[in-house]
């Protein structure tokens, strides 16, 4: 029995492959860039088997799955599907957000999603068992300004694994959603601000990030947890993220707008105001 793990070709996706590998696990690696998953396979050996695969494409995972049930026999039978293949595209707000790439979004965080589980979870009812596991993000859970349809799709991917849990009672699947915050090493920030390196690197600069392979231990560590517990939801977050206070915009009669936080700190100097600034200079 193999781990599908959409999503194979970077970050979370290649840390995981790695890991399962690793672990003694046969493992199916999916994305689209096939070279990626070459180079993978050479340095993975026998227990790796790369599949090219659109999630965002119905037709390209039902393609992707005939090929699974031609490779070997250890790989046929998935045991635990990890949908991880997910992106975010630009932190406009939503008024200037781009429609098509918000389709996209949606077409490979929430479609392909539901899509790959619906069409894997047949085999695992029938066998009692098997792991669906769905990587989420904080921000399904807490907004902030330009997280619209991502932090939304996120909310999908939650809400759609606690609804699998219910449908799945007493079949023995298990389903967790895993939901990462700040995590560097990885293409997300790359992808998100459309190739432009510098700012992805400025992001996590002195911030002390997660790291692939820290998300990679964790969803290991849920696999190799006994058959009968079911971990529901995890939120992951590197030491150097917490919360922020409740912002409130003030108008001034002289036209000195500002932030003012609810736990009282304000004005233009307040982090808020700092990181506002960021953002109208950059966006
Ligand atoms: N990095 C973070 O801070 C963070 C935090 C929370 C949650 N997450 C989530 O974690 C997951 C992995 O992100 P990451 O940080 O590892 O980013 P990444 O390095 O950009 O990896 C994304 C992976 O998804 C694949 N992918 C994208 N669109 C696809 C499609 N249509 N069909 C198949 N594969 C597709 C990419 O492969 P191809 O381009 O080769 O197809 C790539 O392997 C995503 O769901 C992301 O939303 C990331």
């Amino acid at each position: 029995m193999a781990v599908l793990i959409t999503g194979a070709s970077s970050g979370f996706g290649a840390a995981m492959s790695r890991k399962f590998v690793q672990a003694g696990f046969y493992v199916i690696g999916a994305a689209r860039r096939a070279e990626k998953l070459e180079s993978l396979s050479r340095e993975l050996g026998e227990s790796f088997q790369g599949v090219v695969m659109d999630v965002a494409d119905r037709h390209s995972i039902d393609g992707a799955l005939d090929e699974i049930d031609g490779l070997p026999e250890a790989f046929r039978e998935i045991d635990c599907l990890i949908n991880n293949a997910g992106l975010a595209l630009g932190l406009e707000p939503a008024y200037q957000a781009d429609w098509s790439d918000w389709e996209t979004v949606i077409q490979t965080n929430v479609s392909g999603l539901a899509y790959l589980t619906r069409q894997v979870l047949p085999q695992m009812v029938a066998r009692g068992e098997g792991y669906i596991m769905n990587i989420g993000s904080i921000a399904g859970t807490y907004p902030y300004p330009g997280g619209n349809i991502y932090g939304a799709s996120k909310a999908f991917v939650r809400q759609f694994s606690l609804n699998l849990r219910a449908d799945l009672h007493g079949t023995g699947v298990r389903v967790s959603n895993i939901e990462p915050g700040l995590c560097g090493g990885s293409e997300f920030s790359y992808v998100r601000f459309r190739g432009d390196e510098e700012r992805a690197r400025q992001l996590y600069e002195n911030a002390g990030p997660l790291l692939p392979e820290d998300i990679a231990d964790t969803v290991l560590w849920l696999y190799q947890t006994p058959k009968h517990m079911n971990v529901n939801s995890l939120e992951v977050m590197p030491v150097s993220q917490s919360f922020g206070a409740l912002p409130v915009y003030r108008h001034s009669a002289d036209g000195a707008d500002s932030l003012q936080l609810q736990n009282g700190d304000s004005g233009r100097d307040s982090f808020l105001g700092k990181v506002t600034r960021w953002v109208r200079n950059n966006f």
